[in-house]
């Protein structure tokens, strides 16, 4: 656990990103109910290489980031939010960049996610904001909005000099 962004810790309580495991599944469940209304999370974690990240502000579960990997070389971002009480305060963005420090570190090239812009457009600003690119784009008709993947390449992490 480490804090994060100061001027997030400084307007909005102190902020924490931890990556946890299957054990605090039940905190990612509740978070997910309240912001999407659904008790599925996703429709299974019989995946290769699950990660989950949870927010904490102040102590009190705010948001929750997971994916999981496509291949060796992919990694796929399934789901995430943040309650409404604490958005618009830096708290995906934290998220985000937590879980590609992870990704990159664990070695994939390349990192994916899907979200419907209609629906839900902050994930869609905050994806071209952070150098994503839409590579697919199609109608759903069962979330009856399009659906965009975004990507982004993983720069191999660097040594420090000296
Ligand atoms: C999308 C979501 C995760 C964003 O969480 P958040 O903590 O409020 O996001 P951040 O504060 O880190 O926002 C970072 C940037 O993303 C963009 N952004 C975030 N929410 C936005 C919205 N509703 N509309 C437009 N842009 C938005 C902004 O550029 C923002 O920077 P700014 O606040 O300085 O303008 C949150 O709104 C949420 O949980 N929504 C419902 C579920 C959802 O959409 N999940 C993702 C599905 S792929």
């Amino acid at each position: 656990m480490r804090p994060t962004d100061p001027d997030v810790s400084a307007e909005a309580g102190l902020l924490e990103i931890r990556q946890v495991g299957m054990d605090r599944i039940e905190t990612v469940r509740d978070l997910n109910v309240t912001i999407f209304d659904e008790e599925r999370i996703i429709n299974t974690f019989d995946r290769d290489g699950v990660m989950i990240f949870l927010a904490f502000v102040d102590g009190t579960p705010a948001g929750f980031k997971l994916g999981y990997a496509l291949g060796n070389e992919k990694f796929y971002s399934a789901k995430g939010g943040v309650l409404p009480d604490y958005r618009r305060r830096g708290i995906a963005r934290a998220l985000l960049y937590e879980m590609l420090d992870a990704v990159r570190a664990a070695g994939y090239e390349r990192f994916v996610y899907d979200t419907f812009p209609n629906k839900h457009p902050g994930m869609t600003v905050l994806g071209l904001e952070e150098g994503f690119e839409v590579v697919k784009a199609g109608y759903s008709p069962q979330y009856q909005d399009y659906r965009l993947r975004f990507e982004r390449k993983l720069e191999p992490e660097t040594e420090p000099d000296g």
